[in-house]
């Protein structure tokens, strides 16, 4: 079959005072339908560019796609007008975004707002759209639904606004769920509700998702696959298990070793990875991740490694990385 999302060497910059910045590098990936991918990776990476400019929603100028294919269920998103982007955004690809306070319209009711992609993607009645929305609300955990669904936002919570973004963004039944930091504001037990209500969507209507979040926890919690990103470019990707358990490139594994983790030899001193993001605007040549990366050799600063296949792992995990990293780390008796 073939996948739901095929990306091609996705590059997408913006034209600013400073410079050029190379937002994202040459990002080619596939989803298959029903497939949960989680994206992580610092702050700048790209993964909100990579996402936002699949389906036209990066300000051009100073935005500038500047090759790529996003194919779609086979057609190319990139090649489409604005016009049918507007038709398949809501209806196709469902959006959840951070902060629902500047996403949800403050003076028009919740109903409204859930009502207004089924009104304008399937031309429903009011009255139609009223059930639907209720329908919405029960199903994404709100109590008492019809009244609320006359409120306005501010007399939601957040982890409740939050809940009502899931709402909107699955109201048509999208075939592709993108959540861009949809729980990162939330506090953890509001965090973990939101998330088992989207482990329970997938299993009632089999949604594929892009989960993007800064949280390594939640990937583990809810993605199969997941796909690190740095400096614009996908440094390493596959099932969950195996990047987390056995990653092969020097910047995930910088990742997992800063996550905090108690076990028997209690909490141990965090780990930093050394250095400072890259330089956007400069243009990009070599692994970027190499002027912080211990292991780098003189390659990696001159030639961009592919992501591909690793050896000795399961089939889908790939990596970029010219060195290897398994024996790096043996050499130096670091701990994986
Ligand atoms: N409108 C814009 N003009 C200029 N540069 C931009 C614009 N939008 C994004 N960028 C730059 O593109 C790069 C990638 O940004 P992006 O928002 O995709 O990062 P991110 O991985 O989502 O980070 P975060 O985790 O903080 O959300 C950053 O360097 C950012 O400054
Ligand atoms: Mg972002």
């Amino acid at each position: 079959m073939a996948p739901l999302l095929e990306v091609r060497n996705l590059t997408v910059a913006f034209d600013t005072p400073d410079g050029t910045v190379h937002a994202v590098n040459d990002v080619s990936y596939s989803l298959e339908e029903g497939e949960t991918l989680g994206i992580v990776g610092e702050s700048g990476s790209g993964k909100s560019v990579h996402a936002l400019s699949m389906v036209g929603l990066i300000a051009t100028p100073p935005g500038r796609i500047v090759r790529g294919e996003v194919l779609f269920n086979g057609r190319d998103l990139l090649a489409l007008s604005q016009r049918e982007l507007f038709e398949v955004r809501g209806k196709e690809i469902g959006f959840v975004f951070q902060d629902p306070m500047t996403s949800l319209n403050p003076v028009l009711t919740i109903e409204r707002q859930i009502a207004e992609p089924l009104r304008r993607h399937f031309g429903m009645s009011a009255s139609q759209a009223r059930t639907r929305v209720v329908e919405l609300l029960e199903l994404v955990g709100i109590p008492d639904a019809a009244r609320r669904a006359r409120q306005y936002p501010h007399e939601f919570s957040g982890g409740m606004r939050q809940r009502v973004m899931i709402a909107i963004g699955i109201s048509c039944n999208p075939k592709l769920l993108i959540a861009d930091e949809a729980t990162t504001a939330l506090d953890v037990t509001v965090q973990a509700q939101i998330l088992d209500l989207v482990r329970d969507l997938k299993k009632k209507i089999g949604t594929t998702v892009i989960w993007i979040t800064h949280d390594m926890g939640v990937v583990a919690g809810l993605a199969d696959t997941v796909q690190v990103m740095y400096g614009g470019r996908i440094m390493e990707r596959g099932p969950v298990r195996a990047v987390f358990h056995d990653p092969r490139n020097a910047y995930t594994w910088g990742l997992l070793k800063s996550l905090p983790h108690g076990g028997r030899r209690g909490v141990t001193r965090l780990y930093q990875i050394p250095g400072n993001p890259p330089d956007l605007t400069k243009e990009p040549v070599g692994d970027p991740f190499a002027p912080r990366n211990p292991f780098a050799t003189e390659r990696c600063r001159t030639e961009t490694p592919p992501l591909g296949e690793v050896e000795g792992s399961v089939a889908g995990h790939k990596a970029a990385a010219w060195y290897d990293l398994r024996a790096a780390l043996a050499a130096t008796q670091v701990q994986p």
